[in-house]
């Protein structure tokens, strides 16, 4: 055996592969969950971000929200410094290689295993249809990342099963059809840092489907208004409180500097500030992060004809590379086609 059949991400050059849902506004959890980490990260590596619509279709069956969604997450990565000359940003469905790939997937996967998606089994507990298109999310998923050879996937922590599937789909389909010349990488599980849970305004994590969220661009009254709601214990204003145990300084925390962070901390262990003055604090500091973002976010949804434009060329070099990798995987299957004779 040689060592690409041992390793075969070693004989892969690096990519970076990673998908956002447009399946609602983005918000603080995603942001310092992932975003600010994939702007951090795709100026450094080759690089493919998609928004994965086929996914949100699995739970959102809106058109015009679905629409809305995708273009809004577009103008989010814009706005938040991702720079499509140095990486590519498009669409999953100007891709149409990958649900080709799915389906080839689909045949080596065992009905068994899709069974103990605990994502699966969490969005169908929460109420969800469970829709065909739900139960083989990670197949998607897997396509989604080796259609471009994928070696590295910065993904959160809830992301560890789905890219555990991605990877057994690498290996089986290497070892079922192409053993002597891999045709996929195994991808190097990435999981990102999370900085902390980031909690909701009613304390529990950020989450759409709790909704409880803050928009990364949110302003102006609306963000008043769910800072300002912000669960909180009733210490009486005067009284000495722990800021360890505030849902209101654990965002204070992900914004403010170090010297920020203590002088905040100090005041709320000293007593006569109260969380009206901590969620004051939040306000400015959210307002003052965002706020070159927003105004750039501003410009650019006056300028969707740019950013349309952008997810064209991005989605250009992903069908390019995607037909590549589609090319050795129908000649490993046996799948003839002829329209390149
Ligand atoms: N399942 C991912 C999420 O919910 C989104 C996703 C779809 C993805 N395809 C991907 C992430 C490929 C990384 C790579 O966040």
């Amino acid at each position: 055996m040689t060592d690409s059949q041992t390793n075969p991400v070693a004989s892969f050059p690096p990519v970076v592969v990673s998908g956002i849902q447009p399946s609602g506004t983005l918000h603080l959890g995603n942001y310092f969950g992932a975003i600010r980490q994939h702007v951090e990260l795709h100026a450094a590596h080759e690089s493919y971000f998609f928004i994965v619509n086929y996914h949100a279709l699995t739970t959102l069956q809106d058109a015009e929200a679905l629409r809305a969604y995708s273009i809004d997450v577009a103008l989010d990565y814009l706005a938040l410094g991702f720079d499509p000359k140095k990486s590519h940003l498009f669409l999953q469905s100007d891709v149409p290689q990958v649900t080709e790939l799915a389906w080839l997937f689909y045949t080596i996967t065992s009905v068994s295993q899709l069974e103990k998606s605990v994502s699966f089994k969490d969005k169908v507990a929460q109420g969800l249809g469970a829709n065909a298109g739900l139960f083989n999310y990670p197949i998607l998923q897997a396509a989604d990342i080796l259609v471009y050879g994928g070696t590295r996937v910065p993904v959160g922590a809830d992301q560890k099963q789905n890219i555990e599937i991605c990877r057994n789909l690498a290996s089986r389909f290497n070892d079922r059809f192409a053993s002597a010349d891999p045709v996929f990488p195994v991808p190097e599980p990435y999981i990102l840092d999370e900085v902390a849970v980031v909690p909701g305004v009613d304390g529990r994590k950020m989450s759409k489907s709790y909704d409880n969220t803050i928009g990364i661009f949110d302003e102006g009254k609306t963000l008043k208004k769910k800072v300002m709601s912000i669960i909180t214990d009733s210490t009486p204003l005067e009284d000495p409180k722990d800021p360890e145990t505030c849902n209101v300084f654990a965002l204070i925390k992900l914004f403010a500097d170090d010297a920020k962070r203590e002088e905040v901390a100090a005041a709320y262990r000293s007593g006569g500030y109260g969380y009206g003055h901590a969620k004051k604090e939040l306000l400015g500091l959210i307002t003052e992060r965002f706020a070159e973002a927003r105004e750039r976010r501003h410009e650019l949804s006056r300028n969707t004809d740019y950013v349309l434009d952008v997810l064209a060329e991005g989605g250009k070099k992903g069908r390019t590379q995607a037909e590549h990798f589609m090319e050795r995987a129908r000649e490993a299957t046996g799948l003839i086609t002829t329209y390149n004779r």
